[in-house]
């Protein structure tokens, strides 16, 4: 059976670093059926998986988060393979922000990818990021060719999502509509949204067209997650993909001081707000939002959620996804993916099926 390499994509988050061959592993086996006795390697200083495979399927091995480089080996020699590149906007449209508080974009782009693997429609799908901040997701499932739809109780992390998709998108010179309006029901202020389309098949001076590329919908609500439902109405998603709060709570000197971003020092620093007079704790949250969410679910569709082990037992969230008629995966490579963020963060995840 030949072999093949997976040279892993290097990440300046030495904690996360640590983690990742472990957490691709999971994920190639979870999304590549044909690959085979996967084992993790390295190629000089590089992190990298190793498999053997009869049918090397491609598009499955392009589509690994955290891919850099495929090899395929023969006669002690590898061979680069040419892989396909699915990602239909710059890398940069998700790395450039840096905030306190912003999720790790490898771990957001591992957390769509299982995400998604689990939904039986094929693509361009429309993700939910119901806890949204500044919007790692959404411009993750842009970059994948994937809707994006949101839901953030914070207006200053909105506010910054709105003027850097302008920026972003005028910068570059794609075609696009994007504009925050004031969202009023029966004479009432509920708050704002952001629409925005990216219209990838379109040319301009500097950006040619990509034919056949989709034309990316993204909308954002201010307001809380709990009222999900209110605020999109009838609308159902393929995909919910969120990082919930962390329960940690920074003094306002981390806060305003602004410059420990996800990547800089290992650490991801999760300030999160508590809007509304309801329960403030992260288990509490998700114990209300859960039915919520799963109701904007369509058939076939797939929940995947990120959180602080330390605030909330991995049992203690299966059972809130199961009693609302939602299946979790919970065994094999799925329990792999638990790793350390910082010392008051222990991140894991889980990813649900409806019937
Ligand atoms: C872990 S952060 C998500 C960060 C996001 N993935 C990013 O990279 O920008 C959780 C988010 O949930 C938001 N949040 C907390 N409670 C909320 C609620 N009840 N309704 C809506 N948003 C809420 C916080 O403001 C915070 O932005």
């Amino acid at each position: 059976m030949p072999d093949f390499r997976m040279l892993l994509s290097p990440s300046a988050n030495h904690v996360y670093r640590d983690a990742t061959p472990r957490l691709a592993a999971a994920e190639l086996e979870i999304t590549a059926g044909f690959a085979d006795q996967i084992a993790i390697t390295s190629l000089g200083r590089a992190d990298a998986l190793r498999f053997s495979a009869d049918d090397l399927d491609e598009l499955a091995l392009a589509a690994q988060s955290s891919l850099l480089v495929g090899f395929e080996e023969s006669d002690g020699w590898l061979r680069p393979l040419d892989l396909p590149n699915l990602q239909v906007m710059d890398d940069d449209l998700v790395t450039i922000p840096k905030y306190p508080g912003k999720t790790n974009e490898a771990f957001t782009r591992l957390l769509l990818h299982l995400t998604l693997s689990q939904v039986s429609r094929p693509g361009p799908l429309e993700v939910l990021d119901p806890l949204a901040g500044r919007g790692t997701t959404l411009l993750a499932a842009w970059q994948a060719g994937h809707h994006g739809f949101g839901v953030e109780a914070d207006e200053k992390a909105f506010d910054a999502l709105a003027s850097y998709l302008k920026t972003y998108l005028r910068t570059k010179r794609i075609k696009h509509s994007a504009q925050v309006s004031r969202v009023r029901r029966e004479g009432r202020s509920l708050g704002r949204r952001l629409d925005a389309e990216a219209r990838l098949d379109e040319a301009t001076h500097d950006h040619p067209a990509q034919p056949g590329a989709p034309r990316l919908k993204m909308t954002v609500f201010t307001g809380d997650t709990r009222d999900s439902a209110t605020l999109f109405g009838r609308k159902r998603f393929d995909a919910i993909v969120t990082d919930a709060p962390y329960g940690v709570v920074h003094g306002a000197e981390q806060r305003s001081s602004g410059q420990r971003g996800s990547d800089r020092h290992g650490s991801e620093r999760h300030g999160d707000p508590h809007p509304g007079g309801r329960d403030r704790s992260p288990s509490g949250l998700l114990a209300e939002a859960i039915p919520i969410w799963r109701s904007q679910l369509k058939p076939g569709g797939a929940l995947g959620i990120s959180w602080n082990t330390y605030t909330l037992s991995r049992d203690e969230l299966l059972e809130m996804l199961t009693d609302t008629g939602l299946h979790p995966f919970d065994d094999g490579p799925w329990l792999e993916f638990e790793h350390r963020v910082d010392s008051s963060i222990n991140r894991d995840l889980v990813v649900a099926i409806t019937d």
